[in-house]
């Protein structure tokens, strides 16, 4: 009697136990899958985008002086302010801005680039990239450090 009486609920303990398993593993494989698959979806996204840089009141900046943040300088001429990458177009070392030569120089192999950006010598195939700069409300000047535009734009300051 009392063997009969106790296998219904352990068959019924091991059926629950089994589907309890078999949830988990199925939980498990969808949370695995769908991780992949984010990854996957984050490695053909390329580099992570960085926040853009508040290089500060664009109003501030006097024509041909240079403010720079990480690797963007923020500079002004006759029609406005405009941003320069300084990632060497050689082999991405950061040129730094030589006031008394009027230049940017990269310290790696030489290169030195004019205030607009244009190459002046050196190893690098090309002049600093221009990036995107815009004033907020309050007269700042942020730059988007993902978004590449030609160097001769200038932001005409009102
Ligand atoms: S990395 Fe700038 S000149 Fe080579």
């Amino acid at each position: 009697m009392e063997a009969t009486r106790d296998t219904p609920p352990s068959r019924r303990g091991l059926l629950k136990g089994l589907a309890l398993v078999t949830w988990a593993g199925l939980v498990a494989a969808l949370g695995l899958g769908l991780g992949a698959a984010l990854r996957l979806a984050g490695a053909g996204s390329g580099p992570r985008s960085r926040p853009r840089l508040d290089l500060g009141p664009a109003a501030e900046i006097k024509p041909g002086q240079v403010v720079s943040r990480e690797d963007v300088a923020l500079l002004r001429d006759a029609n406005g302010v405009y941003a320069l990458s300084l990632v060497c177009p050689h082999l991405g070392c950061r040129p730094v801005w030589r006031a008394e030569e009027r230049r940017f120089l990269c310290p790696c192999h030489g290169s030195a680039f004019a205030l607009d950006g244009r190459r002046l010598m050196g190893p690098a195939p090309r002049g600093l990239a221009g990036l995107w700069v815009e004033l907020d409300s309050q007269g700042h000047a942020w730059v988007d450090p993902n978004r590449g535009v030609d160097a001769s734009r200038r932001l005409a300051l009102g």
